[in-house]
């Protein structure tokens, strides 16, 4: 079988969970890392090390992982676009929704295939609380709130917690719930740095369903969950744990158009199927969509675009004050 031959530029904690991610994965052949921190260069001893993305591209990849810093990410995606390689950028696209765009239309422009890595998606929890979700198996949908805290890990110098980590939820409601954001209203507080270090906001999906959601970096302990309220009773993704639970709602039907009301049963377990590493689930569709399989579990850059812009409204709406709408069409979901 012949390998594809890859590339990792930035090579700090998430370009280094990429190149061994890749280095351990069947089909996949690492034959080039660059980072500009000479001291970075000895990380993969195996591997050709280079000081920029301009010789690699010379290379002819199949395709090439984006892992640097979210301002770098642009000149990279543009590089790699012009030159027709493929590309997985990390997340966001963009720290704006006018470079998310940008990245978007040089990739279709030059017909490359390129994806987001919003490797959420993939953890166990969630990925099956999409699946019994899109199945249909609780019922409507109610309510949403995410959840994600932590100390500041010192690495992300160029966003705020907004962009680094409340992205991730931004994403995670309209996957989960297969409908845009429209609008939002949020505040943020800064304790230090440029940036800030929580935010808050609550966001409205077409058809009106709301989702909270609450992102800091001042939390001594690490928190990640993802709670949906449905009419069978709330479903929690909690992916520090690794768990997904279900509290039902026994109360019992009412007609029609009445309020069903809410009342407590005992919560379970939902099994999950084995767990694979998200970077591991990624590269694995990347592989195969490659190869000419269906891109489907990959996150587009139109959807990548998309959740920039999302999260670009929230953080107006933490300087207005005021609800804001999300400007750009949802590309990926309508
Ligand atoms: N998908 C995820 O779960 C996940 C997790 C962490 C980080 N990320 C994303 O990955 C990206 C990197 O984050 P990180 O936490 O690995 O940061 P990091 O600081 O650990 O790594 C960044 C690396 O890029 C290098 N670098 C900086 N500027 C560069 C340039 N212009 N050219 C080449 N190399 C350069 C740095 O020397 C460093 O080694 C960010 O976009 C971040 O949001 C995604």
């Amino acid at each position: 079988m012949t390998k594809l031959r890859t590339g990792v530029v930035g090579l700090g904690w998430a370009g280094t969970v990429h190149a061994c991610t890749m280095t351990a994965m069947p089909g996949i052949d690492l034959v080039a890392v660059s980072d500009l921190d000479p001291a970075k260069h000895t990380a993969f001893p195996h591997v050709p090390t280079y000081h920029d993305l301009e010789a690699m591209l010379r290379l002819e990849l199949d395709y090439c992982v984006i892992a640097t810093p979210s301002v770098t990410h642009e000149q990279y995606a543009l590089a790699l676009a012009a030159a027709g390689v493929p590309a997985l950028i990390e997340k966001p696209l963009a720290p704006t929704a006018a470079a998310a765009r940008r990245i978007h239309e040089a990739f279709t422009r030059t017909g490359t295939f390129a994806a987001v890595g919003h490797t959420e998606r993939h953890q166990a929890p969630l990925a099956e609380l999409a699946r019994l979700l899109c199945r249909g198996d609780f019922g409507e949908l109610w309510q949403m709130s995410t959840r994600r805290q932590g100390p500041y890990s010192g690495r992300i110098l160029d966003v705020g917690v907004a962009m680094d980590l409340l992205v991730h939820d931004i994403d995670l409601v309209s996957w989960l719930a297969g409908a845009p954001i429209e609008s939002v209203t949020a505040a943020t507080r800064t304790l230090a740095g440029p940036y800030e270090d929580t935010a808050t906001a609550t966001t409205v999906l077409r058809g009106g369903l709301l989702a909270h959601h609450h992102a800091d970096w001042i939390t001594p302990f690490k928190h990640r969950s993802v709670q949906v309220h449905t009419a069978a009773g709330v479903l929690t993704a909690d992916t520090v744990a690794g768990t997904l639970t279900h509290h039902p709602n026994t109360a019992a039907p009412t007609p029609a158009g009445c309020f069903p009301g809410v009342q407590g049963g005992e919560a379970r377990l939902i099994p999950l199927p084995e767990q694979e590493a998200p970077f591991t689930v990624e590269h694995r569709l990347m592989r195969d969509a490659l190869l000419g399989a269906d891109p489907l579990g990959l996150v587009s850059l139109a959807e990548g675009a998309d959740i920039v812009s999302a999260t670009e409204a929230l953080l107006t709406a933490a300087t207005t004050g005021h609800t804001t709408p999300v400007p750009a069409r949802q590309l990926a979901l309508t």
